[in-house]
């Protein structure tokens, strides 16, 4: 028998300290056992974080004991009548949970407006971070030293600074990190990244990644600044960013839209498409060595800052050329070799020749990391120690590629990078862009 008040965390590392296996095995304690289950603390449930928690609420071996957000609930996430937030979460999981627990014995999961009460429960495994991009690597790190592993949703960071040292702090822990970035889980895009690393395609010449186009329109000229709705605490949205005064359209989904919490598509969407651009790449541990604006457009004025088309260039050591776009096409990620094309998109798959599609990869070639659920993935890393399908530092090169993007086409200039120092040579101007400070008492 476990002692009652030995969880399955501390019944890990009471094991690992005897040299015993990591996986309490399901002789001991019964396959779905509360504490042989994997206990998973929400932080953000808007619009993604509750698909996020629907995701893992699908696996037996997790369980979601906590839920956190700064707002009890309301209208106005990215459409009109979704209803989200920290009670309309709690009432998903109690529901799930309640409903499979006719014996009354479900204790109900946890609230919290405060995500340091999650990571301060020593019966949390792990966190999903599903806020806004200037939270992630605050949330991330306090995380890591609390020692939780974490699936964070993507884009890892809001700077290059914030993602190496997300990178550092998971190091140092040795937790998981799991970012966000789904399309590492997707069979098509995995066999579309072994068809160009495999050289199905010839020699890889270049790569064209497409954003999309669908932005939102903000307040324009001297908007006015509206009170903050009640059971929104506002201060603690805005955490470690600048502080500005309060409009519905700063917030809930629409952050993405202002270069102060997030770098617009080029970020939201680019986390994706150029995370493939990466990955077929072959470059996921390094970056471009130049990038350039190709046109890009920022609103003239207004609450939102990122650009509305997103435009730029790059250029890799090892000559390929890189395009991003924004563009409503199927396209997510083309690949262009000397005889042929591999596209993946949005729509299905497409390459040239078409007989690629059935190509078969064989054993000796080159087989890249297979998952088909990234949700399974995180939750099966966690109890093996294996490295997940997108881990720390690939997710933080590719957003660094976003943000050397966003960089480039707000300087309207060519920027060399050196990809090992993680800075552009001899270029001040664009290095101070590099980090941002953070409000008190927020640090990474
Ligand atoms: N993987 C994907 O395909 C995908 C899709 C959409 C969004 N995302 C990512 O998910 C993240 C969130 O995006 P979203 O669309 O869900 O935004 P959202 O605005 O709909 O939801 C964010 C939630 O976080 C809450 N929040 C803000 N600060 C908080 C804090 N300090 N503590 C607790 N809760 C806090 C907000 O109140 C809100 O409910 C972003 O990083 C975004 O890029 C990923």
């Amino acid at each position: 028998m476990m002692p009652p008040r030995l969880t399955r965390r501390s019944f890990l590392a009471a094991g690992a300290a005897l040299a015993a296996p990591y996986v309490v095995p399901a002789s001991v304690l019964g396959a779905a056992a509360p504490s042989n289950r994997i206990t998973l603390g929400c932080i953000g449930t808007g619009n993604q974080g509750v698909n996020d928690m629907r995701g893992f609420l699908q696996n037996e071996d997790a369980q979601v004991v906590a839920v956190c957000d700064v707002n009890t609930g309301s209208y106005g996430y990215k459409t009109a009548e979704q209803f989200l937030g920290r009670d309309p979460a709690r009432g998903i999981v109690d529901s799930f949970y309640g409903g499979r627990s006719p014996s009354g014995r479900y204790r109900g999961c946890g609230a919290y407006t405060d995500f340091r009460e999650v990571l301060a429960r020593p019966d949390v495994d792990a966190v999903v971070i599903v806020v806004p991009d200037h939270w992630h690597a605050v949330m991330a790190t306090m995380a890591a030293r609390a020692g939780k592993d974490i699936y964070c949703e993507k884009p890892l960071s809001l700077t290059v600074a914030d993602g190496r040292a997300m990178v550092e702090a998971v190091r140092r822990s040795g937790i998981i990190l799991q970012a966000g970035s789904h399309e590492r889980s997707h069979r098509q895009t995995r066999f579309a990244c072994e068809l160009v690393r495999n050289g199905r395609i010839g020699r890889l010449k270049r790569i064209q990644a497409v954003v999309g186009p669908w932005n939102k329109t903000g307040p324009t000229g001297a908007w006015t600044p509206t009170a903050v709705p009640e059971g929104f605490d506002y201060e603690m949205w805005l955490g470690p960013a600048p502080w500005a005064p309060y409009h519905k359209d700063r917030c809930l989904y629409n952050f993405r839209f202002i270069l102060d919490y997030s770098g617009g598509q080029t970020t939201n969407y680019g986390a994706h498409s150029l995370d493939i651009a990466q990955w077929g790449n072959d470059t996921e541990h390094t970056g471009p060595v130049e990038v350039e604006d190709a046109g890009a457009e920022f609103p003239r004025d207004g609450l939102f800052t990122a650009p509305t088309v997103v435009h730029f260039k790059a250029r890799y050591a090892n000559g390929v050329e890189l395009e991003c776009i924004t563009r409503d096409d199927n396209v997510a990620c083309r690949f262009e070799g000397t005889q042929g094309w591999v596209e993946i998109g949005y729509k299905g798959f497409f390459t040239d020749p078409p007989s690629l599609k059935t190509s078969v990869i064989g054993a000796g070639e080159i087989q890249l990391y297979e998952s088909n659920d990234h949700y399974r993935n995180f939750l099966d890393c966690v109890k093996s120690r294996r490295e997940p399908a997108a881990p720390v530092e690939v997710a933080h090169r590719s957003a660094t590629l976003c943000h050397l993007g966003n960089i480039a086409m707000i300087l309207k200039r060519k920027l060399r990078w050196d990809p090992d120092r993680e800075e552009f040579p001899g270029d001040d101007e664009a290095n101070r862009m590099l980090a941002r400070g953070k409000r008190a008492p927020w640090h990474v």
